[in-house]
């Protein structure tokens, strides 16, 4: 290894830290994780309080503006954002040139991205105005553009927005509505929608996160750096664990099944791991799980269904919560164990799961990089390395290799 001192004249503290597992990135004072105590506040209100009394607009207010607001702030906020849900007309000829069994998270990284060949106006990132309609349009579009993109896959005519509805409602039915007319919002699921969006609104210095706040440090403009968040998120580590969590117990199917698959968790040979398990930042039950476990029987409740799978996911949380592998690996269920189960009880194919993941997250990440781009002492991201390649050599032409 080369001393990098020397190499770069470096001086002071250089640190080595891959996967950033004790580096802070930034200060922020959005949202708080204490994750051996199982801990998440947004501006100090701890998340099971938000999800069961708050509302997704009212939270996105709370991550925007600091404060929760009071009731004509909150209805001047709901107002503004339903103002800007429509998108411009031409983007929706954009997913025509896609093919109909693209992934609809490489459709929202496209259509998202090219929101700023649309929206101009609002791209002046050193304009305070323009930084807040662009958040505005942002959060208010990505219901539409995340409709859209499940119309699309199946081959249904877009839906309009529907600005009388709630933020969600308007969402249920642009997704689910056939014939849009007809389509009539069922309380309890809406308010099951809400929660999940507030469960995944923020969540401080994620992979997504850091890349939305990386790509707007170099001053890009918000819809790109929005697009680069929902690149990283689309992984099966971070945002697609959601996905593959529903995959994966689909493939256990039965609870008799489960220890062997306990068994390949724990294999270091095998690459399998429980998915919707273990965090970098919890080392205790994520608090954004025990609530999602008990949406589950609300939905269910609500929709008069069943889901086996539930039952599965149940004897696999007690089956590895008891397992000393897992108890020394601190390794619990995830926010993304038990919300796979609910929106596919809710009607969602597999592969929107992300989307909707992306679509809450949105807020977080447009909060965030406000939060950055309105800091004085904001500099470009820029980590350095640790070379280990060939030192200084001359080169060799190549009749001479
Ligand atoms: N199943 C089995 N073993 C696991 C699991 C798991 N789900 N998660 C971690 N481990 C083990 C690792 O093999 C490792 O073991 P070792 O110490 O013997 O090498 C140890 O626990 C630590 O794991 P790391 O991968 O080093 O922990 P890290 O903090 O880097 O990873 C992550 C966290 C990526 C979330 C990991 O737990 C994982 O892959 N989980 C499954 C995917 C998932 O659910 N992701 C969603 C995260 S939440 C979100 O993004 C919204």
């Amino acid at each position: 290894v080369i001393d990098i001192r020397k190499l770069y004249g470096q001086t002071g503290m250089f640190t080595f830290d891959p996967g950033f597992t004790s580096t802070a990135s930034c200060e922020s004072a959005l949202t708080y994780i204490d994750g051996d105590e199982g801990v998440l506040l947004h501006r100090g209100y701890p998340i099971g309080q938000l999800a069961e009394q708050s509302s997704f607009m009212e939270v996105s207010y709370l991550l925007l503006n600091g404060e929760l607001p009071s009731k004509p702030e909150l209805d001047a906020f709901t107002r503004t954002i339903s103002r800007h849900t429509m998108v411009h007309e031409q983007l929706s000829s954009f997913y025509k040139g896609f093919r109909r069994d693209a992934h609809p998270m490489s459709i929202m990284c496209g259509v998202v991205g090219a929101l700023s060949a649309f929206y101009h106006d609002s791209t002046d990132i050193a304009d305070p105005l323009q930084r807040r309609i662009a958040s505005h349009r942002l959060i208010a579009k990505m219901p539409t553009i995340a409709a859209m993109a499940y119309k699309y896959s199946v081959g249904q005519p877009f839906v309009y927005p529907d600005n009388s509805l709630s933020y969600t409602g308007n969402f249920l039915k642009m997704t689910f509505g056939v014939p849009a007319e007809e389509y009539e919002v069922i309380p309890a699921v809406e308010s099951a929608m809400d929660k999940i969006f507030i469960l995944h609104a923020d969540h401080e210095q994620n992979a997504s996160t850091s890349t939305v706040r990386l790509a707007g440090s170099s001053g890009a403009n918000p819809f790109a750096c929005i697009a680069a968040g929902i690149a990283c998120l689309w992984g099966p580590a971070h945002g697609g664990a959601n996905e593959a969590a529903l995959n994966m117990l689909k493939e256990i199917g039965t609870p008799d099944r489960i220890p062997h698959y306990i068994e390949r968790a724990k294999d270091k040979n095998d690459p399998f791991r429980l998915m919707g398990f273990g965090h970098r930042v919890y080392k205790n039950y994520d608090p954004r799980a025990i609530v999602m476990q008990q949406t589950v029987r609300e939905v269910f409740d609500a929709l008069k269904v069943n889901d086996p799978l539930f039952e599965t996911a149940l004897e696999l949380e007690h089956l590895a919560l008891n397992d000393p592998y897992f108890i020394e690996k601190k390794l619990f269920p995830n926010v993304d164990f038990y919300s796979g189960i609910i929106l596919n009880a809710i009607g969602f194919p597999t592969d929107m799961f992300t989307v909707l993941f992306a679509l809450a997250r949105t807020v977080g990440w447009v909060a965030q990089w406000n939060e950055m781009i309105s800091d004085p002492g904001q500099k470009i991201g820029r980590p350095r390395q640790l070379y280990t390649g060939p030192t200084q050599r001359d080169y060799v032409p190549v009749d001479k290799r």
